[in-house]
């Protein structure tokens, strides 16, 4: 079960933006990997990718490359709880893990490069060298909260809802 709408559903321009990487197993496996804790891997990297994308296109950016490594950011597939790296922390390996394994997908600019290996900026040191890249960051956090916390606020709603009839 997802808490979540999936407002892309309908975004057909946004769709087409993605529409050559959306259907690759490599990206729909995502779909199999629970990510923070309420969602999978796969609805966390469209969530990303589309309010970045919506962001992105609002304030003139390059929205075509944002929802495109938006939706690569987290291309991974190991448990960080039991995989360590010699390399160092999950912060910074994962999306190493990531760019590499969106390359063998897709052609990527060094703004979508810069957007995955930077997404997890303020727990690791390098900072966004585009202000594309800040906007999938400061998402990117977004969403982790937001979807941590969404059973809360839909147990709440439920309440609520029951209580005011
Ligand atoms: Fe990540
Ligand atoms: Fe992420």
């Amino acid at each position: 079960m997802t808490f979540y709408d999936k407002p892309w559903e309908q975004d057909e321009e946004y769709l087409e933006l993605i529409s050559d990487l959306i259907d690759r197993p490599e990206v729909q496996k995502l779909d199999e990997i629970v990510h923070h804790h309420h969602t999978t891997r796969l609805i966390h990297s469209l969530n990303v990718s589309y309010n970045s994308y919506r962001i992105a296109k609002k304030f003139g950016m390059k929205s075509r490359e944002v929802a495109r490594a938006g939706l690569l950011h987290d291309l991974f597939y190991y448990d960080w709880r039991d995989t360590k790296f010699e390399e160092g922390s999950h912060a910074y390996v994962h999306p190493r893990i990531a760019y590499e394994n969106a390359l063998k997908l897709t052609e990527l600019s060094e703004l979508e490069k810069d957007i995955i290996i930077k997404h997890m900026w303020g727990a690791t040191v390098a900072p966004p060298k585009y202000k594309e890249s800040f906007v999938v960051t400061m998402v990117d956090k977004y969403c982790a909260i937001k979807e941590s916390s969404t059973p809360v606020a839909y147990k709440w709603r439920a309440f609520r809802n029951r209580s005011a009839h």
